[in-house]
């Protein structure tokens, strides 16, 4: 979700309006996942990077955390939207925490879309703590180092229980994954897009979908395996 802070010099508004306005997106676009079909939406809110932002605008990110969630919620159980948090929440305030918690639970049994939110997440530290879930078993002789095989791996992963992503979309003009799910990325479709964050609208979100019809998945095998 890049380009609010450029969506909000554009305004002659500081950063945050433009974080402000983001929310409205995140809205927007989990409202047309919804009517289309998708099954799992991962929104990358906050990346362990992220942190190093200017203390200001970390702090009203939090606040904004809070008060999207506390006000979004009911629409979204209503929705049939589960919800789930991938990060590591511990480093946020108890009553953050407390939220993330309470949030997930109301809406645990809802069986529409699932909507994943990382939260201080980095693919890096998700790997990370993949292999240490891992290690631990080892020394407790639960595992042996031989048996560590790539789904082994996986299913200690944040999003163990869900495919990995078709569609990878970035807002905002850069072309990079910002070590968003680098391990569940591996054979997913990327695509960049110029427009801003808080103006990526329905018809953006359909193209994107559209350009996604249109590409050969091989994962490793040739056009003519695949006919
Ligand atoms: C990146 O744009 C955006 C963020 C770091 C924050 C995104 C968060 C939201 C839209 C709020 C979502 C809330 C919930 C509850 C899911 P940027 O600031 O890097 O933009 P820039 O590249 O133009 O500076």
């Amino acid at each position: 979700m890049d380009g609010n802070g450029r969506w909000a010099k554009q305004q002659g508004k500081a950063r945050h309006a433009g974080h402000r306005a983001g929310v409205e997106t995140v809205r927007s676009v989990i409202e047309v996942c919804g009517q289309h079909g998708v099954k799992v939406l991962t929104l990358f809110a906050f990346s362990s990077e992220n942190w190093q932002r200017p203390k200001t605008e970390v702090k009203m990110l939090m606040e904004l955390f809070f008060t999207a969630l506390n006000r979004e919620i009911k629409r979204m159980h209503k929705r049939n939207v589960r919800l789930r948090i991938i990060g590591d929440i511990s480093a946020f305030s108890d009553k953050l925490q407390q939220l993330i918690r309470e949030s997930e639970n109301i809406t645990a049994a809802n069986d529409g879309l699932l909507l994943q939110v990382a939260a201080n997440y980095g693919g890096r530290w998700d790997i990370t703590q993949a292999a240490r879930k891992l290690a631990g078993r080892v020394e407790s002789n639960e595992l042996h180092p031989d048996q560590i095989t790539e789904s082994e791996l996986a299913q200690c992963l944040s999003c163990a229980d869900v495919p990995d992503p078709d569609l990878f979309i970035r807002t905002g003009g850069e072309k990079r994954i910002s070590n968003f799910l680098l391990w569940q990325c591996a054979y997913t479709e990327l695509y960049f897009c110029e427009t801003l964050w808080p103006d990526f609208s329905k018809d953006d979100l359909l193209a994107a979908f559209q350009d996604y019809a249109g590409r050969q998945r091989r994962f490793g095998r040739t056009a003519e395996q695949m006919q």
